[in-house]
């Protein structure tokens, strides 16, 4: 029986979109085709464990091409669940070198897609939660189709960021700049469902940190004290899953603050800012809390390449501001 009070996400976005009377329904639409694409991406998921097991059954897909990695699966996904639309200048995506053009034969929109296809790829074999994350930005340039500038924004500039997490349970998050909203896909009827209405971070947040500790020596000076000092006095418990849209779901739901610092072998660290730390950083802010790159805010950093990577501090307000504290003392 359903029951009065179930909000699909399509419902959902059509009430959203009547609180914006100048709403054309290319954005509604833009989010659905997302969420059609992260339920045939988590139906994968979910058999990635079975193809061993099944074998040749699953050789060939139904496009008669070669069983491909998922990640490469997911991003085929996306770009075909999008490029047809009508709604996109163009995309752009963490498994391909330059932008993604709309083909001639189909219509191009206003409205551009930067993603990660599959967030957290080196634990699909062991069964560790995997995610999917996405930016979406408006058109800049005045020529008829989207072009590298389009893509190359801050992340203020974001009218959209999101994410879909496939775990225990597959969940679809995503903000359009009035609060973070959290879905969770019911396979049986293959819906999501409104579970997690206005996420915020809890205050007070819970004192966990989240960082790779394997990487301690390659660390500066002032980012070994902020660790030291939150293990020691500062009393913060430690999580650390090793899969980005994992560790900041759980950030969003419990606080804490995660860190993808830079180091000596990786100066710019290692996350992605266009399709990883800027629509992450949005849907932090959105929540209550804060992103920085160790020195000011996230979304005011202009990327001057699509693949450009960025040191990372989110979560807890707090924290964030904590980290910048400890990291601005010279060494
Ligand atoms: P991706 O699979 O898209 O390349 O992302 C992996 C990232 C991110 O999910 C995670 O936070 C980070 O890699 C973990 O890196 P380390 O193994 O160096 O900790
Ligand atoms: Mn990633
Ligand atoms: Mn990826």
């Amino acid at each position: 029986m359903l029951q009065s009070h179930v909000v699909t996400i399509s419902r959902f976005l059509v009430d959203q979109q009547r609180t914006h009377p100048e709403a054309t329904g290319a954005f509604t639409d833009l989010l659905s085709d997302i969420a059609l694409a992260a339920k045939v991406i988590s139906r994968e998921v979910n058999q990635a464990g079975l193809v061993d097991i099944l074998g040749s059954a699953d050789e060939e897909n139904v496009h008669g091409e070669e069983q491909q990695k998922l990640d490469v699966f997911a991003n085929q996904v996306f770009i075909r669940a999008l490029d047809h639309t009508g709604h996109l200048a163009c995309m752009a995506s963490e498994e391909s070198e330059e932008i993604i053009p709309i083909p001639e034969k189909f219509e191009a929109g206003d409205y551009v897609v930067i993603f990660d296809p599959l967030d957290g790829s080196s634990n699909i074999d062991v069964n560790v939660s995997i995610g999917t994350i996405f930016s979406i930005h408006r058109k800049r340039s005045t020529g008829p189709r989207g072009v590298l500038e389009d893509c190359l924004q801050a992340g203020s500039k974001q009218v959209a960021a999101g994410y879909v997490l496939y775990g225990s349970s597959t969940m679809l998050v995503y903000t359009s700049g009035t609060g973070v909203h959290g879905f969770t896909l019911d396979p049986s009827i293959g819906e999501f469902l409104l579970s997690h209405p206005r996420m915020q971070i809890p205050d007070p947040p819970k004192k966990v940190y989240s960082v790779n500790e394997a990487y301690y020596t390659r660390w500066s000076t002032a980012q070994q004290r902020l660790v030291t000092h939150m293990k020691t006095d500062g009393g913060f418990g430690s999580r650390y899953i090793g899969s980005f849209v994992a560790d900041i779901h759980r950030t969003l739901l419990q606080g804490g603050l995660f860190m993808y610092p830079a180091d000596r072998e990786s100066p710019k660290g290692k996350l992605r800012l266009l399709y990883e730390a800027a629509p992450m950083a949005m849907i932090v802010e959105q929540a209550g809390g804060r992103a920085s790159d160790g020195v000011r805010n996230l979304l005011d950093v202009v990327p001057e390449s699509l693949h450009e990577r960025t040191p990372l501090y989110m979560g807890a307000k707090p924290f964030v501001d904590l980290a910048e504290e400890y990291l601005a003392r010279s060494d």
